[in-house]
């Protein structure tokens, strides 16, 4: 069995993204915002990655926070002074918004072209016509994971557990891109396993802790694991304290499958790699980014 390493995958993708914006004419700087509503614990965290990781790969970031208390007109006006900015290519808004405020009305009011996370529905609307153009990037993760675990989907059998648009939808169609034969299960499937069990690939996304075991799955199945979710337990001394766990159990699946993308540091990694590649792919569909920088937070 091998674990697919996430970090070292990120890290390729880096560099590639590193030559990429050193080919960049002079003073064209990839931009990318995040906008924060409220202070969700998840979302906050998940902004300081990309902080992080933007500014670590030299691209201009733009922190934009709105109250929890935000309307969705207010939503709008930030998002629309993001998408005036040339130096913001492209716009992350970070779930979950106030309640209310349901997501496609946020997402709507992105312009597509810099939709990094693919959730449009002209972009979700290309990736099904098979002409895509930025893709939602967990769902890019996973089929990366695969390429790098050599996996030619070719004539395969996957299965994915999950059906949000987001995750279990775009990967579905990715992997039938590449001739997967694609079966997807949700909370309402009737025997889960019967099908997980006949899988070549099993992508799990259903955001269950450990929920795919290693008697659903065959000898030899390749695991996706994109589920991130946080467990708490308590430790050998008494101490509470929580950690990271996906949606299967790795430890156990690790003992049957091929391989399988550990949590943390699998498919999460990848995904935040991929969000600097929808970027440059964004700042590509736009302008080359040759206009200056306006001040949008
Ligand atoms: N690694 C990353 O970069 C990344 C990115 C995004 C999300 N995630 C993680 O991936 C997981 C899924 O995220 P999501 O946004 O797709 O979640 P979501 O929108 O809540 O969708 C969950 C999906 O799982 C299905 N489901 C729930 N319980 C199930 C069960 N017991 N058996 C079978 N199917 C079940 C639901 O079925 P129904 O449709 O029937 O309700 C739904 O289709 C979460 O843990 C999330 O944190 C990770």
């Amino acid at each position: 069995m091998a674990f697919i390493d996430g970090k070292e995958i990120a890290a390729g993708i880096k560099e590639r993204v590193a030559a990429q914006i050193a080919a960049l004419p002079d003073g064209v700087v990839p931009g990318l915002a995040t906008l924060l509503v409220g202070d969700d614990y998840g979302a906050a965290q998940y902004r300081g990655q990309i902080e992080r990781l933007t500014t670590k790969s030299g691209f201009h970031y733009v922190d934009a926070r709105l109250p929890a208390t935000a309307t969705l007109g207010e939503i709008h006006a930030k998002l629309d002074r993001l998408t005036a900015d040339p130096a913001v290519h492209g716009i992350l808004p970070l779930r979950p918004f106030p309640d209310g405020v349901g997501d496609e009305a946020v997402i709507d009011r992105l312009p597509p072209e810099k939709d990094i996370d693919g959730f449009h529905p002209d972009n979700l609307g290309r990736l099904l016509l098979d002409a895509p153009r930025l893709i939602p990037s967990t769902a890019r993760a996973c089929l990366v994971a695969l390429d790098a675990a050599g996996v030619d989907l070719k004539g395969k059998e996957v299965v994915v557990v999950g059906r949000s648009a987001t995750v279990g939808k775009p990967v579905g169609l990715l992997c039938m891109a590449r001739h997967a034969t694609v079966t997807t299960l949700h909370s309402r499937t009737r025997d889960l396993a019967l099908h997980t069990r006949r899988a070549d690939v099993v992508i799990v996304a259903i955001g269950r802790p450990r929920f795919l075991t290693a008697e659903m799955i065959s000898d030899g199945a390749v695991v996706i694991d994109v589920g991130i979710n946080w467990e708490e337990y308590t430790d050998a001394d008494g101490n509470k304290k929580g950690r990271l766990v996906g949606d299967a159990d790795t430890d156990g699946c690790a003992a049957v499958a091929a391989a399988i993308t550990p949590v943390p540091g699998g498919v999460g990694a990848i995904t935040n790699a991929c969000l600097l590649e929808n970027t440059l792919a964004a700042l590509r569909l736009q302008d080359g980014g040759r206009r200056g920088r306006a001040d949008s937070r």
